[in-house]
């Protein structure tokens, strides 16, 4: 089959590096490859909705380092379960044929989908359905299976680690214990790395339930050596062991409604309680998806983007782009939907770090 015109649309939330896919797909598509581009707007909504655009060089120039997507997203849209008011009562509807309809009536002989989990689900079910999809792995947290590596995720963490940077001096100065929450959802990526990198004396993650008083061990333990202060790095999926995790919200319509946050002052609360210690809080919240990516979140982004292409041209349909080790490999698109790529315990940067006297407070 000749390819003659694609689609491509940005979902979930947003995390830097979405431009640089965009740019790394259309500039070739238009130019060596002679394929027309059409950009979906908002995500699935727009499929759903037909609302496009086409895309030509203008619109992807000069945008490899901008944060966001000139797609725009949702975290909300999905053709399967679309809100619509019944009879007076929200209900949700399967517009899936309207999102089929959209990409017969354009005449599109594929589509990539740049997402997480939420969208590579849904990416899943266009394609048996009857779509020839390409996903393209992305988000902060680096939680999807199938890649070792999504875009984003280090952007989020060079972030994160600076801002740990930044709070040892002050919390040195007040001899204070500083906690600072990260995101992450189910997953402790973003808190391991950044907590690593910037110098945390504990890290928390969802993998590893914490227990207080193994926490306040280690600020014993530093005390005992002169230092005045400690950072605490917490991912927003953390729980104390026999606990739950902290909801801040629930996101009506959301494909995943939950939205942690709140551990950081829960848990900094009930620290300053137990210790002779006052304890400061810092969430660093969508900080972390804000901004351009760093220089290899481009170059990653970008290499995903033209392998996406490179598979829609080799008709390599319902699968996933991803890494492993330095492969860019294609992973079945049902190997992914639904689950979340988790740290193992025994991770070997949180074995380094326990010897090194890092607390992971259990
Ligand atoms: O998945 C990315 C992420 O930033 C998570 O780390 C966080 O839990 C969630 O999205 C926040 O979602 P929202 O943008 O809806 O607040």
């Amino acid at each position: 089959m000749a390819c003659k015109r694609i689609g491509i649309l940005t979902g979930g939330g947003d995390c830097p590096g979405l431009n640089a896919v965009l740019r790394a797909v259309v500039k070739p598509a238009l130019y060596d490859h002679k394929l027309e581009v059409v950009g979906f707007i908002d995500g699935y909504k727009g499929l759903t909705e037909g609302n496009y655009k086409m895309l030509h060089q203008h619109d992807v120039s000069g945008i490899l380092f901008q944060g966001g997507t000139i797609l725009g997203t949702s975290n909300t849209a999905d053709p399967y379960h679309v809100p619509v008011m019944q009879r007076g009562k929200p209900v949700k509807k399967d517009m899936s044929r309207h999102a089929l309809n959209v990409y017969r009536k354009l005449k599109l002989d594929a589509l990539i989908c740049v997402g997480g989990d939420g969208t590579m689900s849904i990416a899943y079910k266009l394609h048996r359905d009857g779509m020839n999809i390409v996903g393209v792995p992305k988000t902060i947290d680096n939680d999807l299976v199938g890649t070792d590596k999504t875009f984003g995720a280090d952007t989020a963490i060079a972030f994160a680690a600076e801002a740990i940077d930044r709070l040892h001096s002050t919390a040195e100065a007040h001899h204070r214990v500083i906690v600072v929450e990260v995101m992450g959802r189910y997953a402790g990526w973003i808190s391991l790395f950044a907590g690593f990198a910037g110098g945390a004396d504990v890290i928390l993650i969802p993998e590893i339930p914490f227990i207080m008083d193994n926490i306040i061990e280690v600020f014993q333990r530093r005390k005992a050596m002169g230092k005045r202060s400690s950072i605490v790095c917490v991912a927003e999926g953390a729980k104390p062991k026999g606990g739950s995790m902290v909801v801040q919200k629930t996101v009506k319509d959301s494909p995943d409604p939950i939205r942690l946050g709140g551990v950081g002052m829960k848990l900094a609360d009930a620290l300053e309680s137990r210790i002779q210690q006052e304890c400061r809080v810092v969430v660093l919240g969508h900080l972390q998806r804000g901004g351009g990516p760093i220089p290899s979140d481009r170059i990653l982004a970008s290499q995903y983007g033209y392998e996406a292409l490179h598979a829609v041209l080799n008709g390599k349909f319902g699968c996933m782009i991803g890494l492993k080790g330095n492969t860019i490999v294609h992973v079945p698109l049902d190997k992914i939907a639904g689950k979340t790529r988790n740290v193992p315990k025994n991770h070997p940067l949180i074995i380094m770090a326990r010897e090194m006297g890092i607390g992971f407070g259990n």
